[in-house]
């Protein structure tokens, strides 16, 4: 039987409750998973998995812009997905990304997110297609490349609307840290 998942936004999560989860990403990157990483998690949606050793996998979704020809598009972007060590490859992965890509759908315009190398043969095998087209930010100081961004960017599309062109760029909202 699947372990019980929970959906809950940010400020329904309590203090404790986000600190166990802080530190199951602290371990699950290894040491690389920084205050503006946990930042960018916070503010939206989070679907948590426990088990008896306490969180065992998580994830959000919380709304950026993302601008494509000429529209921003509301974008469920998806951040600080993780699964404890010990039970990675049961499906938890999964299980989480299952419940996050049902409020991208039923919430958002566009689905977005990074992925990790790890990360990345989860989503595509999901559906997630590799965004093939160029990366750009608009930052303080104007529209910005962001080459090295490229190639990690995964989109899962609306069900409805026009269709996403590659040979038309992508710019991000502007925040600290990892722009994507
Ligand atoms: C990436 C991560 C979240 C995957 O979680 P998981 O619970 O192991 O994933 P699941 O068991 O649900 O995997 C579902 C499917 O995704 C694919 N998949 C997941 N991890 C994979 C891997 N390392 N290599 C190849 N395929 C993988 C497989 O198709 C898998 O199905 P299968 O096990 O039947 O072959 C986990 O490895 C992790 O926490 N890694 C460290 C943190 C990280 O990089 N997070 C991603 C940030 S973008």
């Amino acid at each position: 039987m699947p372990l019980p998942l929970r959906t809950a936004h940010t400020a329904d999560l309590d203090p404790a409750e986000l600190r166990a989860v802080r530190s199951l990403l602290d371990e699950a990157f290894d040491g690389d998973f920084g205050d503006e990483d946990w930042d960018h998690s916070l503010g939206g949606m989070h679907a948590l998995v426990r088990d008896g050793a306490g969180p065992a996998a998580h994830g959000s979704v919380v709304m950026r812009r993302i601008r494509h020809r000429g529209r921003w598009l509301r974008t469920g972007y998806v951040e600080a997905v993780a699964v404890r060590a010990d039970v990675r490859r049961t499906g938890l992965g999964g299980q989480v990304m299952a419940a996050l890509e049902g409020i991208v759908d039923r919430a958002y315009d566009l689905g977005a997110l990074s992925a990790s190398a790890d990360g990345a043969p989860l989503y595509t095998a999901r559906g997630w297609q590799q965004w093939s087209g160029r990366v750009c930010a608009l930052s303080p100081d104007g529209i910005v490349h962001l080459p090295e961004e490229e190639g990690g960017v995964h989109l899962r599309p609306a069900r409805t609307g026009r269709p996403l062109d590659p040979d038309h760029e992508l710019v991000f909202d502007w925040r600290d840290g990892d722009i994507a």
